[in-house]
């Protein structure tokens, strides 16, 4: 089976209702991102940063799967899959992907400030002051704040490096080391890219464009890859 890796962003979920991140003229939830998803912000103001997070997952559990996250999820009827995402949601696990591999964390988990090892999914819950881990260290969402490491980027480079096929949809490719992955895919991959307004950084050549949104363009795109 031919290897197809998918790298999403934010632009995935936009027809979901989620915001994207610099469509939204640098405000997410009337926030500035940096002044909530840093580790600083946190430090300096636990409660706002945790009241932060607990919009976006009210957002996220109240948003479905659009119809881009469910083509994705039927390429596994011919492709050997994995999702690379930067998003923090769970629409593409919700959508059917199997393997998916949430490069900036994720929101329905939480983890322990002090111990990185110490994770648990959130099931319906959210995290407030006072959510301990079982050593009495305050919990945090599960994501990465600007100013940390990525720490799945070696395993989404080892990934890319096996590609047959490349999509990239819906994200600016802006945010590194993310952006960077592109880069690693083998000569001979096929590139697919889907946007409204093509990634600057897209090299000119070697690369298919679908200037569409991901619904359009999934739905366009499957039929190339998988003929009826
Ligand atoms: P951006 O907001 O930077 O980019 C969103 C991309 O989606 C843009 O290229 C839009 O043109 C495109 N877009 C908008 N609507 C779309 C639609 N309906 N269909 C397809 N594409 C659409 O978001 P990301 O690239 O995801 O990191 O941002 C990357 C990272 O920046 C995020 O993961 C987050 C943020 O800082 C962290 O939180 C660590």
């Amino acid at each position: 089976m031919k290897r197809c890796v998918i790298l999403s962003g934010s632009g995935v979920s936009e027809e979901s209702g989620i915001q994207t991140f610099r469509g939204s003229g640098g405000l997410w939830e009337g926030y500035k991102l940096e002044e909530v998803a840093t580790p600083e912000a946190f430090e300096r103001d636990p409660e706002l940063v945790l009241r932060f997070y607990n919009m976006r997952r009210k957002a996220v559990r109240e948003a479905d799967p659009n119809k881009a996250h469910h083509a994705i999820a039927r390429l596994e009827t011919h492709f050997d899959v994995m999702v690379i995402t930067q998003n923090v949601d769970d629409l593409h696990e919700r959508a059917g992907s199997s393997k998916v591999l949430h490069l900036h964390g994720e929101l329905l988990r939480a983890r322990s400030s002090q111990d990185p090892g110490y994770r648990v999914h959130l099931g319906q819950k959210d995290i407030f002051l006072g959510d301990l881990d079982p050593a009495g260290n305050q919990l945090r969402p599960d994501v990465v704040w600007f100013g940390e490491e990525v720490p799945a980027i070696a395993e989404a480079a080892g990934i890319v490096e096996m590609a047959d096929i490349l999509i990239v949809i819906g994200t600016s490719l802006v945010v590194y080391p993310a952006a960077s992955l592109i880069h690693h895919a083998p000569l001979d991959c096929r590139r697919f890219v889907i946007d409204p307004c093509i990634p600057g950084s897209i090299p000119l050549g070697g690369w298919d464009c679908i200037q569409k949104k991901a619904t359009e363009g999934m739905n366009e795109l499957l039929k190339e890859l998988i003929p009826e």
